[in-house]
């Protein structure tokens, strides 16, 4: 069961509010009533998760010269699922309600003076606990029957699996064990009771890399990989003191593994999983193996010895880290206006490299040409380097709470200055411009010549 020390629902409450508000996510079907447990990203949302992916990427992939990328499908072929054992294992026991019919995981019921009870009506006849597979399943082609169904893929590592052999033959010298293959994708579990917003969803995406070792090294390569991730959510702006690791004891492992981390964060609804580095040892690869009559396996060119590889598996989702973000970022400050008045300003606090937005640009004035045609100039310099918009409407200081609301880590506001002019229409000599920070509000004054130099190192 979740850790509940550290709920705050009052908080999540604001950031589920923020988030639809702001265009982060919206239910999806919201105008049809909704699709339960699925969740699309708007503008901002979509910005947000593209940049942790791909910092994901960036340091996971293209910084190591030890694993490579691929790309594979969601529908999976039956016999790959039946191998794995996802065919006739992968399963949460559910329990229905006999007075409201509601189905609810049978190890989340919540419980009173020692009996559980149905969280829907609170009734106590409850049914008997029968296992649910969680794989959705599809037929391929026009025809409907037991010989031609597939499953959109419950997790991305099967496909890093089933070609392993053919990225060890095509890649080469590059891959040389240990080294590992890496994958962001969807993965799709018809989870019995969705919630905590996108934290249980029916479809996400999960980043995971499959590291291929020795026997020897696979206990070591996992407590590396621990501290290697670990580091990575305090790159995109997770403090350490909030991030928890939790050492899977034995019995409650997935079956194929011989050790397991859990990496868990504070959210606002308790202290929960983000992702699990676990030791999946041959398991896989020797499942797939038996299966097809042909071993899956490796050949050491220096020792000439050919063996199945174990494996060490980085799995995260790029939701939940989604999630985290968006929680630990959102803050609310209150400060004491120009007129003695206490305000609070709510703000994102979002580290600079993830930042949906990185600069707005603003000119001071909507209606004085000179101003608006400057700041085109200054944002043909950005554009091309970064995430920006352009916002012209209302006073400044309404406009830098706005971005405040959705992380923006810097304004460049276009005044007089930078056109050259005092308002009376003097000359002031040179092209400057107001770079406003997000977290401290701090306002210096610089040349536009010297804006992207300054910028471009605080987003990367
Ligand atoms: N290949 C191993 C694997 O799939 P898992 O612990 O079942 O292991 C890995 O899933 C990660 O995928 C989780 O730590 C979580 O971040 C994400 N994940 C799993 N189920 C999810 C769900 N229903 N909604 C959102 N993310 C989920």
């Amino acid at each position: 069961m979740p850790d509940n020390s550290t709920t705050d629902p009052a908080r999540m409450e604001k950031i589920v509010s923020l988030c639809k508000r702001k265009g982060f996510v919206f239910q999806s079907a919201e105008i049809y009533g909704g699709l339960n447990g699925c969740w699309d990203y708007g503008p901002l949302g979509a910005e947000l998760k593209r940049n942790v992916k791909d910092y994901w990427w960036k340091r996971m992939v293209r910084d190591r010269d030890d694993i490579v990328g691929m790309d594979g499908t969601i529908l999976t072929h039956h016999d790959v699922l039946k191998a794995s054992g996802h065919v006739d294992t992968f399963s949460d026991p559910m329990i229905d309600c006999k007075g409201c019919n509601a189905r609810h995981r049978a190890d989340q019921l919540p419980e009173k003076k020692g009996e559980t009870y149905c969280p829907n009506c609170g009734g106590r006849e409850l049914g008997e606990p029968q296992e649910f597979n969680l794989m959705f399943s599809t037929h391929m082609g026009a025809v409907k029957d037991d010989d031609n169904i597939a499953f959109l893929r419950p997790e991305t590592a099967q496909t890093i699996f089933t070609q392993f052999k053919n990225v060890c033959d095509q890649t080469g010298e590059r891959v040389k064990l240990p080294f590992g293959i890496a994958q962001i994708g969807k993965a799709f579990r018809n989870e019995i009771n969705p919630r905590n917003f996108t934290f249980r969803s029916r479809e996400f995406e999960q980043m995971e890399i499959e590291f291929f070792c020795r026997e020897e090294d696979g206990m070591r390569l996992t407590d590396e990989w621990l501290e290697t991730r670990l580091n990575w959510y305090q790159e995109i702006g997770l403090p350490r003191t909030k991030l928890h690791v939790l050492d899977v004891p034995d019995g409650e492992r997935a079956h194929y593994s011989k050790k397991t981390y859990d990496i868990e964060y504070e959210f606002p609804f308790g202290i929960q999983e983000l992702e699990g580095v676990a030791y999946r040892t041959d398991y896989d690869l020797g499942k797939h193996s038996a299966a097809v009559g042909k071993d899956q396996d490796y050949f050491d060119e220096q020792t000439k010895e050919r063996f199945i590889p174990h494996v060490v598996e980085p799995s995260a989702g790029a939701d939940r880290a989604v999630l985290a973000v968006l929680c630990e970022a959102y803050d609310e400050e209150t400060l004491t206006n120009d007129k003695g008045k206490e305000e609070v300003r709510t703000v994102m606090r979002f580290s600079p490299k993830i930042a949906p937005v990185k600069v707005a640009i603003l000119p001071l004035l909507k209606n004085k040409e000179e101003l608006v045609a400057k700041a085109r100039e200054v944002e043909a310099i950005l554009r091309p380097h970064m995430n920006i918009t352009f916002d012209l409407t209302g006073a400044i200081g309404r406009r830098y709470r706005r971005q405040d609301e959705i992380g923006t880590p810097f304004c460049v506001t276009i005044d007089f200055d930078t056109i050259g002019q005092n308002e009376d229409g003097t000359d002031t000599g040179i092209d400057t411009v107001t770079l406003r920070h997000r977290d401290s509000m701090e306002q210096e004054r610089l040349p536009i010549a010297e804006l992207l130099g300054k910028i471009l190192p605080e987003i990367a």
